[in-house]
């Protein structure tokens, strides 16, 4: 692997031997550190937030967030037990810490930029603005009969409605539940019934890569079966008029008649702010549950010290509100901090595989953060994509939601970012609320490794576990990726389901958080990430991630993406079965591939890793938010496809059916 340093050797050494010395580089860094004895370097402010976490934390909350009353109790945990506690005693509301203090200092200020569906028809909405849209529908909530603790259901695609949404929830102390707006009628009224809501907010149709889609038909459909809803209301994406019941409310509307003011709830930091449903390994999806202040708190520092986001940048996450990457950093994140932040509705494609970075051009994005899976497809297109649009506003380049692989970072890196900005490949989950793992913050010019997400945020101990539940404390070491103490943006517990909670995350490894992830950590301490543990693969006794074996086969030229899985194998245990998709123009032999790829692994891993079978196929089974589903694959490779299990996230049912077929004419 290659090392990549950034930052200049002159200013390296001005900043230790100067700055470093006077022992205010890391108070220039982080004001709220400036109290804290003996730090002196970014290192030395990690290992101080995870032995002093709540002298730490305390400083963090007292600063950057604004209380009504200000908390006793910095933390009160008990991890083998599931209960996480941070600033008891205090009182805050979130919508004020997102809107009204900025509105004070700057109301003029953009907060959101939404990027509509059709270049270059963004709409730009301020501080003031927004927070008159979130009173609005705080009052028309109440008036309908919301009532602090109630949980409203949001059905919408990115927009600045569903924003003043989740605001307008957190504003009068309800919960509210976003449901990607690409999910089914069923997955919408399975999540409606589970959450209790009573309130349903969408809008008429959804725009996405020139395409509508019927989202107020979809609520239709989907609250046939969920008695409890009372009202959904509905705002008008375009002029297409929907058919409306005596249920429905049209929502621009009726918010005009509302007063533009509205009291906002004074919340305990416990309290629920919203719960967010994501799919576990086996039963229902679980609504994972994230309360005020700590979740708060955290998304707002992950965001700044992450990606170095200072006051007048433009943030670009382009992951859709629907996941919980949206919530943090397309929206709590950045208004926490007084950000402007864009609201991405269209897709990487459309109307053509310029628009990311037409769009960097067009909105001078500062930072950009997206999914590998975008990057390897627009890698497939080429360069010239990129390279006709002014990239120079960019200053840090950020990856979430899988493992990305070298080929993909290299571009991102190279032709993207024009080698000038860190590649920050982010690890976390719904779980962890925000970041955990990242290539920054660290000191200035830290070196970044391609594909690894390297180094714990503030307060994030990282463990790795032996099959045995041994911590495994050398380095170069593979394990169960645990969190050993309690941070304040860890979900609290999973709605209606405290039990199953502490059975998934809390009693596996007692005392430590399991992320169900595996991690290797290398010679030097760095974490990379393996993948999830049901995806690692045992062969011959030698364990082995499906994405270090994925990593490899993206490397040759002639493939763009890749996906592998493991399956039983009479000899070996387990053997390792590749699928393989080729870029549009590749016209070699698939022998002849297939023969290149399996010596590739076995020259890059070890023998024992190179793949017993290659597929190739034209795509792979997606969900809509973009995660490869080798659970299927694995399936269809034992030949069990009638049991293939919940496809009701996948993105395209075709793709399955192409690769049975295609499989059971080849294997
Ligand atoms: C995977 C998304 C490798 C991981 C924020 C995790 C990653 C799951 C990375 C959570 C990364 C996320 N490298 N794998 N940088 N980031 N993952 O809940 O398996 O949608 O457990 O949260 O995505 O997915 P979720």
């Amino acid at each position: 692997m290659s090392l990549i340093s950034f930052g200049s050797r002159v200013f390296r050494s001005y900043y230790l031997h100067v700055l470093g010395r006077r022992g205010c580089s890391t108070a220039a860094f982080m004001p709220e550190s400036a109290g804290f004895d003996g730090v002196s370097s970014r290192s030395a402010l990690h290992e101080f937030s995870v032995s002093n976490s709540e002298t730490f934390w305390a400083a963090l909350a007292r600063h950057r967030l604004s209380w009504m009353s200000p908390f006793h109790t910095v933390h009160d945990c008990d991890l083998s037990r599931g209960r996480i506690r941070w600033f008891e005693g205090g009182k805050l509301n979130v919508s004020v810490n997102c809107l009204d203090r900025h509105v004070q200092t700057c109301p003029e200020k953009v907060a959101l930029i939404w990027e509509k569906d059709e270049p270059g028809s963004e709409v730009k909405v301020t501080y003031r603005q927004l927070l008159e849209m979130t009173c609005r529908l705080g009052n028309l909530l109440r008036r309908r009969g919301v009532k602090k603790g109630d949980c409203v259901t949001i059905y919408m695609p990115p927009c600045p409605l569903a924003v003043a949404s989740m605001l307008a929830c957190a504003r009068i102390g309800a919960a509210h539940n976003v449901v990607f707006a690409g999910f089914s009628a069923d997955s919408l009224s399975e999540r409606i019934r589970d959450a209790q809501s009573s309130i349903v907010i969408t809008v008429n149709q959804g725009v996405r890569g020139g395409k509508l889609t019927q989202l107020k038909k979809t609520v239709d459909t989907a609250v046939q079966s969920c008695p409890n809803v009372r009202h959904v209301f509905v705002s008008m994406r375009t002029e297409n008029p929907v058919a409306m019941t005596e249920r429905d409310v049209d929502m621009e509307e009726e918010m005009l008649k509302e007063d533009a003011v509205c009291e906002p709830a004074a919340m305990d930091s416990e309290d629920v702010l919203f719960m967010l449903y994501t799919s576990g390994s086996t039963g229902k999806p679980k609504g994972l549950v994230h309360t005020q202040a700590g979740y708060l708190l955290y998304a707002a520092v992950t965001h700044r010290y992450v990606f170095g986001y200072s006051d007048g940048d433009v943030f670009g996450c382009v992951a859709d509100i629907g996941w919980i990457t949206g919530h943090s950093y397309a929206v709590y994140g950045p208004l926490a901090n007084g950000g402007t932040t864009v609201l991405f509705e269209s897709t990487p494609i459309y109307p053509d595989p310029g628009r990311y970075w037409e769009m960097v051009q067009r909105l001078k994005i500062n930072q950009f953060y997206g999914a590998p899976t975008a990057i390897r497809l627009l890698l497939k297109y080429g360069d010239q994509w990129v390279q006709k649009y002014d990239r120079s506003s960019l200053k840090t380049l950020g990856t979430v939601g899988e493992p990305i692989n070298t080929e993909a970072w290299q571009w991102y890196y190279s032709v993207v970012g024009g080698e000038r900005c860190p590649v920050v490949d982010t690890w976390w989950q719904t779980e962890t609320g925000g970041i955990c793992i990242a290539p920054r913050p660290s000191e200035p010019d830290a070196e970044i490794i391609p594909g690894m997400a390297m180094r714990p945020f503030f307060g994030i101990k990282p463990v790795l576990m032996d099959s045995k539940g041994k911590v495994l404390t050398s380095n170069d070491a593979n394990g169960a990726l645990c969190i050993a103490q309690p941070w304040p943006g860890m979900a609290r517990t999973i709605h209606n389901d405290h039990e199953r909670f502490k059975d998934t995350y809390c009693q596996q490894y007692p005392g430590y958080f399991s992320t169900g992830d595996g991690a290797h950590r290398s010679k030097d301490g760095y974490y990379q990430i393996t993948g999830r543990l049901d995806d690692v693969i045992n062969v011959s006794g030698h364990r082995i991630g499906t994405a270090e074996i994925e990593d490899v086969v993206n490397q040759c030229p002639e493939v763009a993406e890749s996906a592998v899985v493991g399956y039983s194998h009479d000899i070996k245990g387990e053997g390792v079965y590749a699928f393989a998709v080729l870029k549009k123009s590749v016209e070699a032999e698939e022998g002849v591939l297939s023969k290149q790829l399996k010596d590739l692994v076995s020259q890059k891993i070890a023998k024992y890793a190179s793949p017993d079978c290659i597929q190739f196929v034209e795509r792979l089974p997606k969900t809509r938010s973009g995660k490869i589903m080798r659970r299927v694959l694995r399936k269809i490779v034992e030949g069990d496809t009638s049991g293939l299990g919940d496809l009701s996230t996948v993105d395209d049912p075709a793709v399955i059916q192409e690769i049975i077929q295609s499989h059971d004419k080849h294997f």
